[in-house]
């Protein structure tokens, strides 16, 4: 982990670099809709069954949309620590007025604020734990299962590190045969594009912990439940 200051908070309340996430927000949520509309596949409910479902580090709301747009019945908590990408999110989320709210959270004091009720039905996140210290995302694990209702899920969907070399070479391998720019992009960023980069890989870390640090807050039917090179899916339910 690098040692300069962590600026992650900077990062996601500044409107530029917000700007600049959203105008790749949309292609990105095509491609990567496979893991968020298997997140909604994975919850018990009914087709047409009432529940909340509270979406951490929600962002602009593409793990949300894909749970409401499954289950018309149900209704989503946003939670999110950047105005801005609220902002931006409440025109993404225009199709779904009246089945979502926006709660302002730091995900990394343990705070909870007031409008995210004691027992919710689900807990999801997409693309934000690996923003959090180790000990963060240990401590948010236990939160979350004790909010969630007994036999609740919580599902999470966010890279990994490689646990071993070998693996971090496979993995660059692909991406770089997908996407042949990449090997000259990543040895010719730009400041700005370190930065970012940066604070992205910052807190990544291989997946095998993660597991633990679930089953260790006392989750069960703990699973990867979809994984691609670095991007998984995992989680687990609450004993009910
Ligand atoms: C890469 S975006 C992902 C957004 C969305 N979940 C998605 O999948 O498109 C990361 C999100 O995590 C939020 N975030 C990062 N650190 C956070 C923290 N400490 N507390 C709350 N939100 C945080 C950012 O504001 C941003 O909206």
């Amino acid at each position: 982990m690098s040692d300069a200051p962590d600026t992650n908070a900077e990062f996601w309340k500044s409107a530029e670099q917000v700007a600049h996430w959203v105008t790749g927000a949309q292609e990105r949520e095509r491609q990567y809709a496979r893991p968020r509309i298997l997140m909604a596949e994975l919850l018990p409910f009914g087709p047409d069954e009432p529940f909340t479902v509270l979406d951490l580090g929600a962002g602009t709301g593409a793990a949300a949309r894909a749970v409401l747009s499954h289950f018309p019945a149900a209704r989503a908590i946003l939670a999110d620590f950047s105005p801005q990408m609220m902002e931006h999110g409440n025109q993404a989320m225009a199709a779904y007025a009246g089945r979502y709210s926006y709660v302002e959270f730091d995900l990394a004091s343990g705070q909870w604020p007031d409008a995210i009720p004691a027992a919710v039905d689900a807990v999801i996140s997409s693309m934000c734990v690996h923003h959090l210290t180790d000990d963060r995302k240990r401590q948010l694990f236990a939160e979350i299962l004790g909010r969630l209702i007994p036999g609740g899920w919580y599902l999470n969907y966010d890279p990994v590190a490689a646990p071993d070399p070998g693996v971090d070479d496979a993995w660059l391998r692909v991406a770089e045969r997908r996407d042949p720019e990449l090997a000259h992009q990543r040895t010719h960023r730009t400041p700005e594009q370190q930065a970012r980069y940066d604070n992205h890989v910052r807190y990544i870390i291989p997946l095998a912990p993660q597991i633990e640090f679930l089953r260790a807050a006392g989750f069960e039917a703990v699973d990867v439940y979809w994984k691609e090179l670095e991007d998984v899916v995992y989680g687990g339910r609450r004993p009910a």
